[in-house]
């Protein structure tokens, strides 16, 4: 049964690395599997899994090399450790990072004439290996056709093109949305609290129905953001700039500090004051943008 599957070898047993390695045991991968310290994931051992002592031996032993450390760094230090290994192989990071640092460990797993893509999983290891996990990839083109129907096995997989730091910029903003979710879930609670009404129940049957409706908004503003028009489809930023400076005041009154919503408005007033109050609140991304966005006017 296991004739046709590519061999794979997980570094790295943690939560994830060790779901990882379950998976590709349980779809007939002959697994080559190694940890740090010993003893970890001993379930593996009763599904065939290989258990070996040194990162040597691991990454010689398959031709795709799934590394689930703790970040990025750890990653590259692990591989460090052998990097005559690598020579003919696909590694795939799957530990979180930043794109430098996926680079520099493309440059490097290059010199060593092995094959780098580095990804970002969007799940918990409960959903791995099912659609509602999303593996998001990038680098070696060859490396993707050559094992991305393997790590197609751990979920709805995508793939975005050669640049390795690509994948994680896109996980590190995916996740940088959801710090902002979170921020306005903590200053809008904290309202309620503040009046000890219920946070569940304000969460249950006020917040999240409108953030569930609200969030069908986003593909039109990034729409307005991309064209850099920032053409009104919901709302102008000067009414936005009134409106927060409200909710500021609101959370004042209720003895609510403001700390996560005052660098919103400090940008709000910047743009306003530069003339693009009649613009779209989307207006707002040329204040943190890297690039100047010029004003119509
Ligand atoms: N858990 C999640 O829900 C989730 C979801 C998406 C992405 N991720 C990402 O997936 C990666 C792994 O997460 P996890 O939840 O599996 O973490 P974890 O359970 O804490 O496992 C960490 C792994 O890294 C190894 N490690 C740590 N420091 C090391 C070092 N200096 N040298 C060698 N190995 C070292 C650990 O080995 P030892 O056993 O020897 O300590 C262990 O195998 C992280 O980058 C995380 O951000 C996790």
């Amino acid at each position: 049964m296991n004739d046709n599957r590519t061999p794979v070898t997980v570094l790295g047993l943690g939560r994830i690395g060790a779901t990882i390695a379950e998976i590709f045991l349980r779809n007939g991968h002959p697994t080559t599997v190694w940890n740090r310290s010993s003893g970890k994931a001993a379930q593996l051992d009763e599904l065939g899994a290989v258990r070996v002592e040194t990162v040597g031996e691991a990454v010689a032993a398959s031709a795709l090399i799934v590394v689930a450390a703790a970040d990025t760094a750890t990653s590259a230090a692990v591989l460090a450790s052998a990097p005559d290994a690598v020579r003919g192989r696909t590694v795939v990071n799957l530990a979180t990072g930043r794109p430098d640092e996926a680079r520099e460990l493309a440059a490097w797993i290059a010199e060593h004439h092995g094959q780098y893509l580095d990804g970002g999983i969007l799940g918990v290891p409960q959903t791995l290996g099912t659609p509602d996990t999303m593996v998001m990839y990038s680098g070696s083109p060859e490396g993707q056709a050559e094992h991305g129907e393997t790590i197609a096995e751990l979920g709805t997989a995508k793939y975005l093109g050669s640049d390795a730091g690509l994948a994680a910029l896109h996980d590190m903003a995916v996740l940088a949305g959801m710090y902002g979710l979170f921020s306005g879930f903590f200053q809008a609670v904290a309202m309620v609290d503040s009046e000890s009404f219920p946070v569940g129940e304000f969460t249950e049957s006020f917040l999240m129905p409108w953030l569930r409706s609200i969030i069908d908004v986003l593909p039109t503003m990034a729409a307005e953001i991309d064209s850099r028009q920032f053409e009104v489809n919901f709302s102008d930023l000067a009414a936005n700039q009134a409106g927060l400076r409200n909710i500021r005041a609101a959370s004042r009154n209720q003895g609510v500090a403001t700390d996560l919503l005052d660098p919103l408005q400090r940008i709000f007033d910047e743009q306003v004051e530069l003339g693009n109050g009649a613009d779209s609140f989307t207006r707002a991304v040329s204040g943190i943008l890297g690039v100047a966005v010029p004003s119509k006017s």
